[in-house]
C-alpha cells in the first residue's frame, strides 16, 4: 500500500479532544491536498472523526472550518494553481469558499466505533488510559477488513505494551504529538521491533508533508519529552519544599518559578507549565512513568494534595488557562495557592520581598521573548550563565543548580537509551518546549 492509499480513509479517535482536533484537522487538510493533485484526481478519500462526546461534534466541526479557512488564507496562492482547471471560480473568496468545502466533505463526524472497521490508518487521541486504548485497537482490529496501522498520541504509555496486549501484531508505533498539534513542529516517534516493513518509513513521509520534525524515542515510558519535563518538574518540587524551611510555602513555590522562568531564560516557569500541561495530567503520567523506573520514585505527594483539593490547572475549550498552582489573570500569573489556606495568595503581598531575597538579575539574563529572536542563542546562554556563575545571589545559586539537574536529567535520557543523543534531547526540549538552549550543554559545567 503505498502513501496515497494508506492515507485515503483514515480515522482519528477521540477527536474532539485537545490533540485530536489537530491532528484531525493537520490530516484534512493533507487529505485534500493530496487529493487536489492531478495524479489523484477521483479518488476518494475519508476521514472519521470518532468522539464518544456526541456533543461536543458540531463545535469541531465550526473549529475545523474556522482553522482551514485561516489555512487557506495563507496559501491562496497555491490553491490557485491548484483549481487552475476550473474556469469557474475567479476570486480568490471562491477559491478558498471551494477548498473549506473540499476539506469539510472529506471529514465525517460520529460517535461509532464501526466507522474506523475501514480505515488503513488509525491516529488514537483518546484519553490517557492504557486500558481504554487498548480496548478500542482490539475491537478495531477484530473487525477490520483491512488491520489497519495505529499511531498512537500516548505520552507515557510503552507502545510494545500497548501492541502485546491489543493483539495487533506490531501494526502500532507511537506518533507523539505536542500540544497544540497544528502549531508544534515536534513529532517524537516510538517505534517497536515487531513494526511491519515500510511502517516507520511511511511515518517520516507522513511528517514530512505536515511539515513536521521527527526526534525518535526509544520505547521506554514517557519517552523524551516527558522524561525531562517530569523530572524536572519534580526537582522543582523538591526545591520549593526545601525552600519552606526559609519562607512559606506558597512563596518558595513563587520563587522556584521566577527562577525557572527569569534565571533559565525559558518560555513560563516551571509551576506555569504544570498548570498548562494540567496538575491532574502531570501527576497521571508520573503514574504511568513510576512503575517502570526501578531506582526513582516519580511521585509528588505535594501534586496529589493539589489534586485531592481539585485544584487542577489545564485549559478551558477556548484555550484560556484555568487556575492551578497559580491563579491567571488575562493568561499572566498573579497569585498562588497555599495548601496551608486552602486559597490563592496574591502575588502582590510577597512578591516584592521574594524577588529581593533572589537578587537582581544581570543584564546578561535576557526574557526568553528576547533570546528566542537571537541568532547564536547559544552564546547568548554562555554568556548569561557565566555571569550567573560570578553573581553571589541566592537566585543564581538555585538557577545553576537547576540548569545542571535539567543537563543530568538530559545526560540520563541518552544513558539509559531513552534518546539517541544529546542533540535529540536538546532538539525536543527546543522544539516541544521552546527552550532557547538544550539542557545539555557546556554552559554550567
Ligand atoms: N494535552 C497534551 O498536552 C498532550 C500532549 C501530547 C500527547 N497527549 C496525549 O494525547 C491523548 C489525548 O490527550 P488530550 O489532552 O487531547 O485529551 P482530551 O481529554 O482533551 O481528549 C480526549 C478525547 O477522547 C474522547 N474519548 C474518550 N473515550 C473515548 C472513546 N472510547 N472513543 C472515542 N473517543 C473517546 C473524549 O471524549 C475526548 O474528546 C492522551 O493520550 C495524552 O496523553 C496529550
Amino acid at each position: 500500500m503505498d502513501y496515497n492509499e494508506r492515507i485515503s480513509n483514515v480515522s482519528v479517535l477521540g477527536a474532539a479532544g485537545k490533540m485530536g482536533s489537530g491532528i484531525l484537522l493537520l490530516m484534512a487538510i493533507e487529505m485534500a491536498d493530496q487529493g487536489l493533485k492531478p495524479e489523484n484526481k477521483g479518488k476518494p478519500y475519508v476521514l472519521n472523526a470518532i468522539d464518544v462526546t456526541s456533543g461536543a461534534l458540531p463545535g469541531l466541526m465550526k473549529y475545523i472550518r474556522t482553522q482551514v479557512l485561516k489555512a487557506a488564507e495563507k496559501k491562496v496562492v497555491v490553491l490557485r494553481k491548484l483549481y487552475a482547471h476550473r474556469a469557474d471560480l475567479v476570486d480568490n473568496g471562491e477559491i478558498i469558499e471551494e477548498y473549506i468545502n473540499d476539506v469539510m466533505s472529506i471529514i465525517r463526524p460520529g460517535t461509532r466505533l464501526e466507522a474506523a472497521f475501514e480505515s488503513n490508518l488509525v491516529f488514537e487521541a483518546v484519553s490517557e488510559n492504557a486500558a481504554l486504548k487498548v480496548k478500542l485497537f482490539t475491537q478495531i482490529d477484530t473487525n477490520s477488513i483491512v488491520k489497519p496501522w495505529y499511531f498512537t498520541n500516548t505520552s507515557s504509555v510503552p507502545i510494545s505494551g500497548l501492541n502485546e496486549k491489543a493483539g495487533i501484531g506490531g501494526r502500532i508505533l507511537g506518533f507523539h504529538f505536542y500540544n497544540p498539534p497544528a502549531i508544534q513542529k515536534l513529532v517524537e516517534l516510538i517505534t517497536i521491533k515487531e513494526n511491519p516493513d515500510g511502517m516507520k518509513e511511511f511515518a517520516h513521509e507522513l511528517a514530512k508533508s505536515l511539515k513536521k520534525i521527527i526526534v525518535p524515542s526509544n520505547d521506554i515510558a514517557g519517552f523524551v519529552g516527558n522524561g525531562h519535563f517530569m523530572r524536572d518538574a519534580l526537582y522543582s518540587i523538591e526545591q520549593a519544599e526545601k525552600l519552606s524551611s526559609e519562607m512559606p510555602l506558597h512563596e518558595a513555590v513563587y520563587a522556584i518559578n521566577k527562577v525557572s522562568q527569569d534565571f533559565l531564560m525559558r518560555p513560563m516557569g516551571i509551576f506555569q507549565l504544570i498548570d498548562y500541561v494540567g496538575v491532574d495530567v502531570v501527576r497521571f503520567i508520573m503514574n504511568v512513568m513510576d512503575p517502570y523506573m526501578s531506582n526513582e520514585n516519580l511521585h509528588s505527594d505535594m501534586l496529589d494534595k493539589l489534586f485531592d483539593l481539585e485544584i487542577k490547572g489545564g485549559q478551558y475549550a477556548d484555550g484560556s488557562q484555568k487556575d492551578g498552582i497559580l491563579k491567571y489573570e488575562k493568561g499572566r500569573p498573579v497569585a498562588v495557592y497555599s495548601l496551608d489556606k486552602k486559597d490563592y495568595v496574591p502575588f502582590a503581598d510577597f512578591a516584592s520581598k521574594t524577588d529581593a531575597w533572589l537578587g537582581e538579575l544581570p543584564k546578561e539574563v535576557m526574557p526568553w521573548k528576547n533570546i528566542i529572536r537571537m541568532a547564536d542563542k547559544d552564546a547568548v546562554a554562555m554568556e548569561a550563565f557565566a555571569r550567573l556563575k560570578v553573581l553571589n545571589s541566592k537566585g543564581a545559586e538555585l538557577a545553576l543548580a537547576h540548569a545542571r539537574r535539567s543537563r543530568e536529567i538530559g545526560l540520563q535520557l541518552v544513558n539509559t537509551g531513552v534518546a539517541a543523543s544529546a542533540q535529540d534531547v536538546n532538539t525536543v526540549l527546543a522544539t516541544g518546549f521552546f527552550h532557547a538552549y538544550g539542557p545539555v550543554n557546556e554552559f554550567v559545567n
